[in-house]
């Protein structure tokens, strides 16, 4: 699917990485460092206005408000914020609400920039509000999670979960910067860690096969939070997804590879209700189960698949999805944004280092299931 090649690595710095998402008038940069939150130039050249909102959240507020309030006060009269439960199961309307509630609240105007500082969550509600508020005002994302560093916070999708479907009422609305402050990973629980691990593990089998290598080589460290080979891996995904969404915004075709795992993922998400598994965990699972339905469409050996499975095996996340039965997975599989007419659309790895979009036979996704689920 894709058009042009990826580029290669480029060379990592001692100090903050920039990678830069290519779209046009709205262009931004994703910056990659340690401290960011408590450097001044970090949020230079950001829209000024007279009134900021920081959307967090009760785990994440405690720990990062204060810091992030002090470095933006120089470019705002009024840095408010608001707190959200914390949970994939308050990724909903209700929640949203209390966004756009303290905004009017506050009489906020077109101009107000609101801040996302959390994980995926906040990130994706964050966005959505920004996108409807005033029919949109800016907004700048501040990932506090592996996950919302490598995958959530770059590329412009906002969404809420409906109880039918995950992420299915949401927007494409690209955020003014997107600043990813490693310190913070500090205090992020290690299940978390290994939830982001599964999204960078993503980003090899679909697009970069020397990413593959290196994640192979470079796993220990990963689990031990080296910070100079979590910084390679945060800025190769985000080479990778800025690449591709640079070309495909509105996922009118190659952006769907991103998804990979994800149509299994959701449906274990949705299946067990939200927040029961992690989505990470949901996801690498859903890569081991796309992986095998990959080489029993023959676009991969099994050995490749077993290679996959491996290495999600090694960060200790599940590689067997609850049993929610076939007709279930089945059922929820069909209310995903990729099925087309009632037909469910994987992506499928193939060969090892790109990935396509395409149906299978219903009885060899029965077969997978039955398979990768326990
Ligand atoms: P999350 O936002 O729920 O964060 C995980 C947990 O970590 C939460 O309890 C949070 O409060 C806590 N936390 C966050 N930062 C912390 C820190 N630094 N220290 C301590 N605790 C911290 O989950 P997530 O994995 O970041 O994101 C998952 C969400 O992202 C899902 O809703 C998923 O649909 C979405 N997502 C969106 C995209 C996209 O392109 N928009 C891509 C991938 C995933
Ligand atoms: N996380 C999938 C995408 O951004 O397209």
């Amino acid at each position: 699917m894709a058009s042009t090649s990826l580029p290669p690595l480029s060379s990592p710095s001692a100090g903050t990485s920039t990678v830069q998402i290519d779209l046009g008038d709205r262009r931004y940069d994703i910056l990659i460092g340690e401290g960011l939150l408590q450097q001044a130039d970090t949020f230079q050249g950001l829209p000024k206005s007279s009134k900021a909102l920081i959307v967090t959240n009760t785990t994440v507020g405690p720990l990062y408000t204060a810091q992030l309030r002090a470095a933006i006060a120089p470019f705002h009269k009024d840095v408010l914020d608001v707190e959200l439960p914390d949970g994939e199961q308050f990724k909903d309307w209700a929640t949203l609400n209390l966004i756009f509630t303290r905004l009017l609240e506050e009489a906020a105007d077109r101009k107000t920039v609101l801040y996302a500082l959390g994980g995926g969550v906040v990130g994706d509600m964050t966005g959505f509000a920004a996108a409807c508020y005033m029919r949109g005002v800016p907004f700048v994302q501040v990932p506090t999670t592996l996950l919302a560093q490598v995958d959530s916070s770059v590329g412009g999708k906002t969404a809420i979960n409906h109880p039918a479907g995950k992420n299915m009422i949401g927007a494409f609305y690209q955020p003014q910067r997107v600043i990813c402050d490693l310190v913070t990973l500090d205090t992020l629980p290690q299940r978390e860690l290994l939830a982001g691990l599964a999204e960078v593990i993503k980003y090899g089998p679909i697009a970069d096969l020397a990413f593959l290598d290196w994640l192979e080589a470079n796993m220990d460290r990963l689990l031990a939070r080296d910070r100079t080979a979590l910084k390679l891996a945060i800025q190769r995904s985000c080479e990778i997804k800025a690449w591709v969404v640079g070309q495909d915004e509105k996922e009118a075709g190659l952006r769907a590879i991103l998804n990979y795992g994800h149509t299994f993922g959701h449906a274990i998400e949705a299946g067990l209700g939200y927040g029961e598994w992690l989505h990470g965990e949901a996801v690498g699972t859903g890569m081991v189960m796309a992986a095998d339905l990959s080489a029993r469409l023959g676009l991969i050996d099994a050995g490749t698949a077993q290679r996959i499975t491996a290495l999600i095996a090694r960060t200790g996340l599940p590689t067997k999805g609850p049993k929610l039965g076939a007709e279930r997975y089945l059922e929820l599989m069909q209310v995903d944004k990729k099925a087309e007419g009632g037909e469910i659309r994987f992506v499928v790895i193939g060969p090892l280092g790109r990935a396509t979009m395409q149906g299978a036979p219903e009885q060899m996704v029965r077969d997978v299931i039955a398979a990768h689920t326990a």
